[in-house]
């Protein structure tokens, strides 16, 4: 089936077009690199991997539970709208959550393939053109993953929520240099990586849906420190004013993004209550929780770079998140990276095994 179909809602058009402005800038001085940006860079060089290779594409995948969604992480779970559906209709509801979730996935991943290309371009120095180069590599072959997945393994697809078609496009239609790492490194990567971490983590061993979220995380790791590195550098210079600017980009990006949590297009496409589940989505204990952690890897960054007026501490606050402010960051980045080569480690020993066997 072509993957048009396969929208649950059809998308209003296939095309998508944000209007921008800015330069395209270069820089004639080539030995002038900042060690950690080029140290990042041959990382993000010596790392490239192939999903048709790396990943095995032979797994069956459950189309109805993909991931294996357990019910308690379903938001509406244990609610009266959840004990009024039949085990089926209860099927249903997992199917188009996880749908809707991997499709958000990917349409981030397309978006962050844009913004990087964009930051090749816009970006002043040439140790971040070079670094933010494989980066845009390693986002085409992150949407290429998740667009094999979702339409080979899973066969739905949900179009881009608004909140985060909206903060892409503010994103993406600013001039300044930085906006595209403050909107896609720091927040739309951030969030994101918070969630491929959830889902990784439920994810079954030995799955195909657990190789291809540690594989891609193993990635988003790189690009997360990038973000960090290039914005902490260049914020030390900024005036109070021009960080006030980016301090309201991150405050409007932050509501956006919790905005972006709460699905109800999935409701309305499969004909619930929406008023009535929406209500319990906002009061779920487990959302609650899931929502603080999402911010996990957002608040420390944001802090770290310098953007820690009190107005920002106070929306961290009213969201619940502040405490996050004291994560470690790059002890989460390291264990993303660890736990990618265990996998690697473990897949390896079982090939020989299997070849052993065989002998
Ligand atoms: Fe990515
Ligand atoms: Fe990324």
């Amino acid at each position: 089936m072509p993957m048009r179909h396969m929208y649950t809602i059809p998308p209003n058009d296939i095309d998508w077009t944000v209007p921008r402005d800015g330069e395209s800038r270069f820089q004639w001085e080539y030995d002038e690199g900042r060690g950690r940006l080029l140290t990042l860079y041959q990382k993000g060089k010596d790392r490239q991997w192939d999903s048709v290779e790396r990943i095995d594409w032979s797994l069956e995948v459950d189309p109805l539970n993909p991931i294996g969604l357990p019910d308690a992480l379903v938001p509406i779970a244990g609610s009266p709208a959840w004990e009024r559906l039949s085990d089926e209709r209860r099927a249903m509801v997992k199917q188009h959550i996880q749908a809707w979730q991997l499709s958000q996935f990917l349409h981030g991943e397309q978006a962050a393939l844009v913004c990087s290309a964009r930051i090749v371009d816009t970006v002043p120095n040439l140790d971040a053109k070079f670094y933010a180069a494989t980066q845009t590599m390693d986002e085409a072959r992150h949407a290429e993953t998740y667009a094999r997945f979702l339409t080979e393994k899973v066969g739905m697809l949900y179009p881009i929520t608004d909140p985060l078609s909206r903060l892409i496009s503010d994103t993406l239609s600013d001039s300044r240099w930085d906006m595209p790492y403050l909107g896609m490194q720091v927040l739309i990567e951030g969030l994101a990586l918070a969630a491929f971490g959830v889902y990784r983590d439920i994810a079954p061993q030995g799955s195909l849906a657990k190789q291809l979220l540690t594989y891609i995380m193993q990635d988003e790791a790189r690009h997360v420190a990038f973000g960090r590195i290039a914005l902490k550098d260049s914020y030390a210079d900024m005036t109070s004013m021009e960080l006030a600017e980016r301090e309201d980009f991150v405050i409007e990006g932050c509501h956006l993004m919790r905005d972006r949590l709460r699905g109800p297009e999935i409701w309305e496409h499969l004909g619930m209550d929406v008023k009535e589940c929406t209500e319990i989505v906002d009061a779920s204990e487990m959302m609650r929780g899931y929502r603080s952690y999402l911010f996990s890897r957002i608040v420390p960054v944001v802090k770290d770079i310098g953007l820690w007026s009190p107005r920002v501490q106070d929306t961290f606050r009213e969201m619940g998140v502040l405490s996050m402010a004291d994560a470690d960051a790059e002890a989460m980045s390291r264990d993303d990276e660890r736990i990618a080569e265990e996998l690697d480690g473990a897949r390896r020993a079982e090939v020989e095994t299997t070849i052993d066997a065989g002998k």
